[in-house]
């Protein structure tokens, strides 16, 4: 099976392409090969099949087409502008985020038999905030722009699958943390923030108050709940193809603790609080509550508790945040 996965060169991207590499198959499947795009051609992990790299954009339907082969048995559609930059860029937001996720759609439609088709949706299709519980049944009411392009997005996998011109997951992921390296656009990048930086010595910037309440999963968790979507059987789902994973609801005091805890009260010390009303105009929309009873029947694993979210970013990411602080 050729596998293909669009933003590869990006933080979900690098590690999922990394794990199937490692691990040679997809669920039943054995990969043969696999195309990892980005922007800019992404790194290339080592592998026992051939790995191909394409530097292009996804919102040209072209580039899709160059994507997508007879072989192709899975597409993982990463590549996305996310949150802070789609509400900057409004024009940039839709053309990304939705025409690139149609763009693949229709370079899957070409295809004799309909792919596996992995998109990333969000905690941000939803709103109502703090005070809302989400279930699997709620509708998603976006209160960004980025969150209403993914809404949008899985409409189209929605009918493509009902179709039959590609099997489509969409998996409406939490918040992920913590994030190697440097700050991205996400509004919710400082959740990463407030545990990465004290953990390598650095300040961090909280924009919301300690009660806050976030919806997260670990990096791990994320590529595991990416597999399971990859190879999960899609009749399983009917037509209703979206899944809110059972992700970690936690207050920002709570992960502060977890903080401490794993890197002392010298550590917590170095998060200053600053108010960001920009930050959390968005991120305040967005709910902390999920309850995620289909994800679970449907085989998808728990997130981690934070402090085994912080153990994780200690084994798999520390080096790697150290090596891009230093390259920086
Ligand atoms: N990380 C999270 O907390 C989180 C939460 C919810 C949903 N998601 C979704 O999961 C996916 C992966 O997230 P991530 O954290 O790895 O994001 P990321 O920003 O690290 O990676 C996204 C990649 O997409 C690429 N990209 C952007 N525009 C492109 C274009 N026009 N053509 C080709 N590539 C383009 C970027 O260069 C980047 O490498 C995204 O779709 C994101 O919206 C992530």
């Amino acid at each position: 099976m050729h596998v293909v996965i669009t933003g590869a060169g990006g933080f979900l991207g690098r590690k999922l392409a990394r794990r199937i590499a490692e691990e040679g198959r997809v669920g039943a499947h054995r990969v043969t090969a696999m195309t990892l795009a980005d922007l800019a051609a992404p790194p290339v992990p080592p592998a026992a099949f051939a790995v191909e790299t394409l530097a292009a954009d996804i919102a040209e339907a072209c580039a899709c087409a160059r994507l997508i082969r007879p072989d192709t048995g899975l597409v993982v559609h990463l590549a996305a502008v996310v949150s802070a930059a789609a509400e900057a860029d409004f024009a940039l937001g839709w053309r990304v985020n939705l025409d690139g996720t149609r763009a693949l759609l229709e370079a899957c439609r070409e295809r004799a038999e309909a792919p596996r088709f992995v998109f990333t949706s969000s905690v941000a299709t939803f709103s109502g905030g703090q005070g809302a519980l989400i279930r699997d049944d709620t509708r998603p009411v976006p209160a960004n722009s980025y969150g209403a392009q993914k809404a949008a997005g899985e409409l189209l996998v929605h009918d493509w699958t009902r179709r039959g011109f590609v099997d489509g997951v969409s998996l409406r992921l939490p918040t992920i943390v913590i994030r190697p390296g440097r700050p991205n656009r996400a509004a919710s990048s400082f959740a990463s923030s407030i545990l990465r930086e004290p953990l390598i010595g650095e300040e961090a910037l909280l924009p919301v108050a300690e009660d806050f309440a976030l919806w997260i999963a670990s990096p791990r968790a994320a590529v595991d709940w990416l597999l399971h979507a990859a190879s999960m059987n899609g009749a399983a789902l009917g037509l209703d193809r979206g899944i809110n994973p059972p992700g970690l609801t936690v207050t920002v005091g709570e992960m502060l603790d977890a903080l401490e805890r794993a890197g002392g009260a010298e550590a917590r010390g170095r998060v200053r609080r600053v108010a960001d009303p920009e930050v959390a105009a968005i991120v305040g929309a967005w709910p902390a509550r999920f309850d995620a009873t289909r994800a679970r029947a449907l085989g998808f694993r728990e997130a981690e508790t934070i402090a085994q979210t912080i153990a994780v970013f200690l084994t798999d990411d520390l080096e790697e945040t150290r090596a891009l602080r230093h390259a920086a």
